[in-house]
């Protein structure tokens, strides 16, 4: 029998990205462009910069990847690239060039979903065990995500406003903090002390969803109340403030998911995991618990990459899913 090699492709938002996995598990290549020193001085994504980038960016990763796996087009089983959610030229980037390949090379192709490549980046870590529950935060996800089998998805909750990464930006612009705003409030939150009472939104028992738009008000209207009082508060205890609140929602939702379906694996995943309050609070509350196994890949493999879209393709290719060249990308694109 023959490896199996999935090229994976990812350009749903500001990272260009082309990586190999040798039969679903095994990183051979990974390579990433980033492009956030573009959109810093916009304070976001900008989407028509984004696509520019990733067309001239595409050729240069997906060689740099060949050339680091040392192997051939003829040992290429499939290519798997996102075909949505997220930024629809910037997407249809990626998708073009993986159909361009797909097609000159006679080699299978398949879309798949982003979020869906978020959770399988812990595959490159840990052979997944069902049932199991991902918690996924990124910048424009946040969801708890029930799988009781291989591409299977339950999306038992989600946000529905803001995205926890959306949140930490947007109250790191209104801190004066550069974009993307995350790794920053992270750190000052080290720093200081959660002695600002913000708001944790519930949303009613039993409820697995999320909101955070009304803690980001909360913060900015408080700053202003205080601001006219004559008080000022130290950024660093409103970092540590906002950021308790954050977790403290993840992660007592997490747990009343992970009793209620009683999950043997929970995986966590997107670019706020990269959080350190965030990793030392659920290792805190479940590392020692028996029968779950808790896993939280390494950063690089958190935040968008490709390695996470092969790895996810991989386990459609052996379902003997695949995608026609009329695939398009889909901004809005379901789990
Ligand atoms: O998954 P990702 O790379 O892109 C999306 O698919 O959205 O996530 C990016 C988000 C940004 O909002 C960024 O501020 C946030 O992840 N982030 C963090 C940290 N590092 C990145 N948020 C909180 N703490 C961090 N250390
Ligand atoms: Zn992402």
């Amino acid at each position: 029998q023959t490896d199996q090699y999935i090229l994976g492709i990812e350009t749903s938002c500001d990272e260009t990205a082309a990586a190999i996995i040798k039969n679903g598990r095994e990183i051979v290549a990974n390579v990433v462009a980033s492009q956030i020193e573009s959109h810093k001085r916009f304070g976001g994504v900008v989407p028509e910069i984004a696509s520019r980038h990733h067309v001239e960016q595409l050729t240069i990763v997906f060689e740099e990847a060949m050339k680091q796996s040392k192997l051939g087009f003829e040992d290429i089983s499939a290519i798997a690239v996102t075909e949505g959610p997220g930024l629809v030229g910037a997407l249809l980037t990626g998708i073009n060039a993986a159909k361009a390949l797909a097609f000159s090379q006679g080699i299978p192709l398949i879309g798949v979903h982003h979020i869906a490549g978020h959770i399988y980046a812990n595959r490159l870590i840990t052979e997944l065990e069902f049932p199991l529950l991902a918690l996924v935060v990124s910048g424009g996800h946040t969801e708890l995500v029930y799988m009781k089998d291989h591409a299977s998805f339950e999306v038992i909750g989600e946000t529905l406003d803001d995205a926890a990464g959306e949140a930490y930006d947007k109250v790191a612009r209104t801190l004066g903090l550069p974009y993307p705003g995350g790794p920053h409030i992270d750190r000052l939150a080290h720093e200081g002390e959660s002695n600002i009472d913000l708001p944790r939104a519930w949303l009613g028992e039993g409820s697995f969803d999320f909101s955070f738009s009304g803690l980001k008000s909360a913060v900015i209207n408080t700053l202003h109340n205080a601001k006219q009082k004559g008080i000022e508060f130290e950024a660093k205890d409103v970092a540590a403030s906002f950021q308790a609140s954050v977790i403290d929602v993840l992660v007592t939702k997490t747990a009343q998911a992970v009793d209620k379906y009683e999950v043997k694996q929970l995986l966590l995943a997107g670019g706020v995991a990269a959080n350190r309050g965030l990793r030392t609070a659920l290792e805190e509350r479940f590392s020692s618990r028996e029968n779950l196994q808790l896993c939280i890949p390494p950063l690089s493999l958190c935040t968008d990459n490709a390695a996470m879209i092969a790895a996810a393709g991989s386990v459609l290719f052996e379902k003997g899913i695949r995608s026609d060249l009329a695939l398009n990308a889909n901004p809005g694109l379901e789990l």
